[in-house]
């Protein structure tokens, strides 16, 4: 099953960059050897077994873009199920940037109408924390204002943080064809496990595909205050995806391969183990009487089911 993903924006906006990143094992600092991309880079990268992302990062030089638009708009906006647009939060010429993203939306309107269109805020850690927020909701709004009405979702990113993670895997699940019968049959998997969460992640991209929480708002005390130390970090997945990939890449450095991993805390254990030959899950057990050795029995039965 191919899907065809466009990747557009202004040069130098970071599309290689998390292409590399998410894809082909870059880390963030490898960015910065880069050269501009010349026309279109096409490239496939199998996801999860039988799905494939045909992925088209289209060069942001003045010339490309011109000429996509003049003479080769039905071939590049033809076919699309995703068209991700690449905004620098620091462009100069942001008008400019904001022309070619109409023009992408008109030209997708009349080739792809059903396809899904996400805007990536781009290199957000150029901006002080602080003023992060503001700068994502003024960019945003005026995405919005020009997207006519078009379902188009924002996310604000950055190649040195695991906001890049947190898009890319909202924009992979979309595509999956099969992702609520996975979200129940993880459900299932939880329960039998006494978990407390299982999240499963794709095996390459380490990108988090669903995950199950039968107690996710428990804990969400019921006068409605925010007692924040009990809720869990909205943003935990990716931040798991970002680190146990910079760990693998690490692991590979020195040779090694990154199996399956245990953390143990006096509160909770965490286990990381393959699933199936695209998948790893994450487990986690707060009842301390369930043995590392009873999940590890559990992944392995498990195994054949989802595979
Ligand atoms: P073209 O191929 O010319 O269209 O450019 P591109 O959009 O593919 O840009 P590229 O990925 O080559 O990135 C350009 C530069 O931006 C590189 O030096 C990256 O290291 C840098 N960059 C990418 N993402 C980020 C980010 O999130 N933050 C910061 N600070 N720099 C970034």
């Amino acid at each position: 099953m191919k899907k065809k993903v466009l990747l557009m924006g202004k040069s130098g906006s970071g599309k290689t960059s998390m292409r590399s990143i998410i894809f082909a094992n870059y880390v963030a600092a490898d960015t910065r050897r880069l050269g501009a991309t010349i026309d279109i880079e096409h490239s496939h990268v199998r996801f999860l077994g039988n799905l494939v992302l045909n992925l088209w990062d289209c060069g942001g030089q003045d010339v490309f873009m011109e000429t996509y638009f003049r003479n080769q708009k039905d071939q590049i906006f033809r076919n699309v199920e995703v068209l991700i647009y690449i905004f620098d939060i620091e462009s100069r010429d942001l008008d400019k940037d904001l022309q070619y993203y109409q023009n992408s939306l008109e030209a997708i309107r009349t080739n792809s109408k059903d396809a899904q269109i996400c805007c990536l805020i781009h290199k957000m850690d150029l901006i002080p924390i602080t003023k992060r927020e503001e700068a994502f909701r003024a960019l945003q709004e005026r995405v919005m204002n020009l997207s006519g009405g078009m379902n188009v979702k924002c996310y604000g990113t950055s190649i040195w943080d695991e906001t890049l993670y947190r898009a890319w895997s909202a924009i992979v699940n979309s595509l999956i064809p099969n992702a609520k019968y996975l979200e129940n049959e993880l459900d299932k998997f939880c329960r039998v496990c006494d978990a407390d969460e299982i999240i499963l992640f794709e095996r390459i991209t380490f990108l988090a595909i669903c995950h199950s929480t039968p107690g996710e708002f428990q804990q969400t005390p019921e006068d409605g205050s925010t007692a924040k130390a009990l809720l869990p970090d909205t943003s935990r997945f990716e931040k798991v995806s970002n680190i146990i990939k910079l760990f693998k890449l690490s692991c590979a450095k020195g040779q090694a391969q990154f199996k399956s991993m245990e953390v143990r805390s006096p509160g909770f254990a965490a286990y990381i183990d393959v699933l199936t030959s695209n998948t790893y899950v994450m487990i986690i057990v707060s009842d301390t009487n369930i043995q590392s050795a009873a999940v590890t029995l559990n992944v392995n039965a498990a195994r054949k089911h989802f595979q």
